[in-house]
């Protein structure tokens, strides 16, 4: 097992490094958000002091509907991007995905994830997060209770990433009854479940079996950001998976597609969008198409290993952009800018 673990500790590592340091080869296709402009409000007729970017996530009110995506988890330097993210996420008084916690499960390592997380954040939507391939057999239900516990999570995102898994050596390639596992950890869990990808996005049919499955809620993770494809491609150690990684570099469904599809096909589940966010103004579009909390990943590593301040300065970047996408649609809250003019005016979605 200890083996096994330092396996998985030195991926997480590679992940970490080709994606500070070579961003621009491991981005997947485009979002789909450029294909949508607001229609710009020359007499807004609002304060723009007075926008009020409140919402309200797990019973719990955000000062903006942002997310701090799940990131990983294994190396050492996970503790303080960890740390740096709770703080961040707590003074922003926005929502929190902590990364995989299968090391933590199976090995001696917390990488951070631990209850000081709580500590550090006490007031925010923290999500404790599990593969689905973690989450089968008899150990199940006791892995999903044990990662919520870890952090006093307010809810289990349970991420799939078949294709990921697929272009890993060791890998999980058996993918038969994942959706029976999510529906046991669902009806087991007092905590509610969110389901997400990792970048390839979740269709509409797919989401509908969730839905079906009890998922709460659905974070859409779509094409248009970090490739895992790219990523698992890069650290390759042989022609062939490099060859097979390669051709599915840009791979799945574009964020912004599937959001609208999940959105329009289930008004009533809360959909999550992310997946190559990269400023506000994708936040107000995706918030346009049915997302009711945004989330970032990739975009906030960079900071998120610098420090606290960093993580902070750069959302507050993407919110005062959400904030100006408001003013510009005339929309003085999140509910008027869910009715805000907007065109499509590129090919597809
Ligand atoms: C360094 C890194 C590590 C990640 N680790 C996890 C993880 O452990 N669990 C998970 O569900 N998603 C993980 N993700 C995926 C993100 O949560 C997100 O779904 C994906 O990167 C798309 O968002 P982005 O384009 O903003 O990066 C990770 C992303 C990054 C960049």
């Amino acid at each position: 097992m200890a083996i096994k673990n330092q396996g998985i500790v030195q991926r997480k590592n590679d992940h970490l490094d080709i994606i500070l340091n070579t961003p621009q080869d491991v981005t997947g296709a485009s979002t789909g958000f450029g294909n949508w402009r607001f229609v710009h409000c020359a007499l807004p007729e609002i304060d723009y002091d007075a926008i009020d970017l409140r919402s309200v996530f797990l019973n719990k009110t955000l000062s903006a509907p942002l997310l701090i995506s799940s990131m990983t988890g294994g190396a050492q330097r996970s503790k303080f991007i960890n740390h740096h993210l709770a703080e961040a996420a707590q003074e922003l008084n926005v929502a929190m995905g902590v990364g995989s916690q299968r090391i933590a499960l199976e090995g001696q390592s917390d990488c951070g994830i631990d209850k000081s997380l709580r500590r550090l954040a006490p007031d925010i939507p923290l999500m404790a997060n599990l593969g689905a391939a973690q989450l089968a057999g008899e150990k199940g239900i006791d892995s999903a209770r044990r990662v919520v516990d870890m952090i006093e999570a307010d809810a289990l995102i349970i991420h799939l990433n078949p294709l990921q898994e697929i272009l890993q050596s060791d890998g999980d390639r058996d993918w038969a009854g994942k959706l029976d596992a999510i529906a046991q950890v669902v009806r087991h869990l007092t905590v509610p479940v969110v389901v997400k990808e990792v970048g390839a996005g979740i269709s509409a049919a797919v989401a509908g079996r969730l839905i079906d499955a009890g998922v709460t809620a659905i974070d859409v993770a779509g094409a248009g950001g970090t490739s895992w494809a790219a990523v698992e491609g890069k650290r390759a150690e042989s022609a062939h998976l490099r060859a097979l990684a390669s051709a599915f570099a840009d791979w799945g469904i574009p964020t912004a597609q599937a959001l609208q599809a999940i959105a329009s096909a289930y008004p009533n589940t809360p959909v999550i969008a992310s997946g190559g966010i990269r400023t506000g103004i994708d936040a107000a579009k995706a918030l346009r198409l049915g997302a009711c909390l945004v989330g970032q990943a990739a975009a906030i590593l960079d900071s998120a290993t610098e420090s606290t301040q960093a993580v902070v300065d750069r959302f507050a970047i993407t919110i005062e952009q959400l904030k100006l996408a408001c003013f510009c649609t005339g929309s003085i809250n999140l509910d008027a800018l869910k009715t805000a003019d907007i065109i499509q005016c590129g090919g597809g979605s």
